[in-house]
C-alpha cells in the first residue's frame, strides 16, 4: 500500500530541490491497465509504461496559467515490479519516476539527441543529491566529521604490557585537535584496548564515544554495561590483524534484529559496519540499524586505478542508497591522507572513522598535528 502523505512529501521535496518558482502538478497513480490505456490513447503506444508526463507549460496554452506545470502518471504496478528487478523498495521507484516526469514537465527530453537524453540524466542527478542535501540541511546535518581510532595507542601499549601509551590520552588530545568522535574496539581477546580503557573513555571523552565490538555476548553485556552513546557493531576473527571484511547482515538477520534492540534499549545508537553491497544495506535498515559504516578498506588497498575507481564507485552508489532508506552514512578503514580526497563532494557520507594513518603520522609529527591535518581534509570534502 502506497502512503499518499509519503508522495505528497516526496512530491515538496522535488519541487524544492528544482529551485523553481511555485506551481502545481497533479498526479496521478494507476495500475497497469489504466497506464496502457493512457500509453495508447496519448502516445498511440501498446502496453503500460512506468510514467508519463504531460507538461502543460509549453504549447499553444501555456501562457493561461504558468503555475500549472502539468500532469504526472504513475504505473505503480510498473514502479513495484521494476523496484523489485533493480533491488530497491517501491517508494524509491516512485520517487525515481517522481523527479523523470517533473523533468519532463521542465522540458527535458529523452527520445531526441543523445546529448538531450544525458542532458536529462545529468539534472535527475543532480535533482536527487540536491534532495539528499536539503533533508541533511532540514535535519541540522553539517560538515563531515572526523572520528579518531584509538586502538593503535593501545596497541603500542600492550606491546610492552605497561601504562604507556595510553589511548584515554590520545584520545583528549585528538578531540582538542578537531575530532568529533573517539573509537575504540573492545575486542574479545582484548589484543589493544582494555576494559579499564573502556571505562574511563565513558567517562572522559567529551564529544562522542564510539565502541566498536562483535556482537558476541560478553562484549555486549559490556557495552549494556558501560552504555557509550553509539556502538559499531564489526565481524572479529582471532587470528586477523584487523577487521577483514563487512558484517553478514543478511546471513544473520535474526541474531543482529536481537542485538540491535538490546543495544537500543541501552540506549545506544547503533551502527553496522558493511560492505558497500545493496543486500547488506537494505538488511540493516531493515533489522533497524541506525547508521551504516561502509567498508573502505577493500578500496584502500585496490591494486591499481582501474580497481580503485571501481570500488569507489561501489562506496558512491552504496553511500548513496543508505542515504535514501534514511539511514546515517559514515566510512572507515584503510583511509589515509592521500585516498581520502577522492571523497570530495560526497554528501552521503557524514563521518570518518581512521586510526592507523592517524597513528602513523603521529609517530612523527605529534598526535595533535596528524589529527588536525585530517580534520582539514575531511571538512574539505564538502
Ligand atoms: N572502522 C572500523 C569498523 C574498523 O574496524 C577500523 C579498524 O579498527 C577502522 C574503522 C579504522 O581503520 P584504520 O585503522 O585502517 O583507519
Amino acid at each position: 500500500m502506497i502512503d499518499p502523505e509519503k508522495i505528497r512529501k516526496i512530491s515538496r521535496q522535488i519541487f524544492k530541490a528544482f529551485e523553481a518558482p511555485e506551481g502545481e502538478v497533479s498526479l496521478l497513480l494507476v495500475e497497469d491497465r489504466e497506464m496502457a490505456r493512457y500509453n495508447r490513447q496519448y502516445l498511440g503506444r501498446k502496453g503500460p509504461t512506468n510514467v508519463l508526463a504531460f507538461p502543460m507549460r509549453e504549447g499553444p496554452f501555456s501562457e493561461i496559467n504558468p503555475f500549472l506545470w502539468g500532469d504526472v502518471v504513475i504505473s505503480t504496478e510498473t514502479a513495484r515490479q521494476e523496484a523489485r528487478e533493480t533491488g530497491i523498495s517501491t517508494i524509491e521507484r516512485i520517487q525515481f519516476l517522481l523527479i523523470h516526469g517533473f523533468l519532463h514537465l521542465m522540458g527535458y527530453d529523452h527520445e531526441g539527441p543523445e546529448s538531450e537524453a544525458r542532458k536529462m540524466e545529468v539534472k535527475a542527478q543532480e535533482i536527487m543529491s540536491r534532495m539528499e542535501s536539503l533533508k541533511k540541511e532540514e535535519t541540522g546535518m553539517k560538515l563531515p566529521c572526523l572520528s579518531v581510532n584509538v586502538d593503535h595507542v593501545a596497541t603500542v601499549r600492550q606491546a610492552r604490557k605497561i601504562a604507556e601509551p595510553d589511548p584515554v590520552i590520545a584520545a583528549g588530545i585528538a578531540e582538542l585537535a578537531g575530532a568529533e568522535g573517539i573509537i575504540a574496539h573492545l575486542r574479545e581477546d582484548r589484543r589493544h584496548i582494555q576494559d579499564r580503557d573502556l571505562l574511563l573513555l565513558k567517562e572522559t571523552v567529551k564529544t562522542k564515544l564510539n565502541l566498536e565490538m562483535a556482537a558476541a555476548e560478553e562484549i555486549i553485556r559490556m557495552a549494556l554495561k558501560v552504555r557509550p552513546p553509539m556502538v559499531t557493531l564489526v565481524p572479529e576473527k582471532r587470528q586477523e590483524l584487523t577487521t577483514e571484511g563487512g558484517l553478514d547482515v543478511r546471513g544473520q538477520k535474526k541474531s543482529l534484529k536481537e542485538t540491535v534492540q538490546r543495544l537500543h534499549k541501552g540506549k545506544m545508537a547503533v551502527s553496522l559496519f558493511v560492505d558497500a553491497d545493496p543486500e547488506q544495506i537494505r538488511a540493516s535498515q531493515e533489522i533497524g540499524a541506525d547508521i551504516v559504516e561502509l567498508h573502505t578498506g577493500h578500496y584502500a588497498e585496490a591494486k591499481n586505478e582501474k580497481e580503485a575507481e571501481h570500488l569507489f564507485d561501489r562506496l558512491v552508489s552504496g553511500a548513496q542508497m543508505a542515504a535514501r532508506l534514511g539511514l546515517k552514512v559514515s566510512a572507515g578503514h584503510g583511509l589515509n591522507y592521500t585516498n581520502i580526497k577522492r571523497f570530495q563532494g560526497l554528501r552521503e557520507i557524514e563521518e570518518y572513522s581512521i586510526g592507523h594513518s592517524i597513528i602513523a603520522r603521529a609517530i612523527y609529527v605529534g598526535l595533535d598535528s596528524a589529527v588536525r591535518d585530517m580534520v582539514t581534509l575531511v571538512e574539505q570534502l564538502y
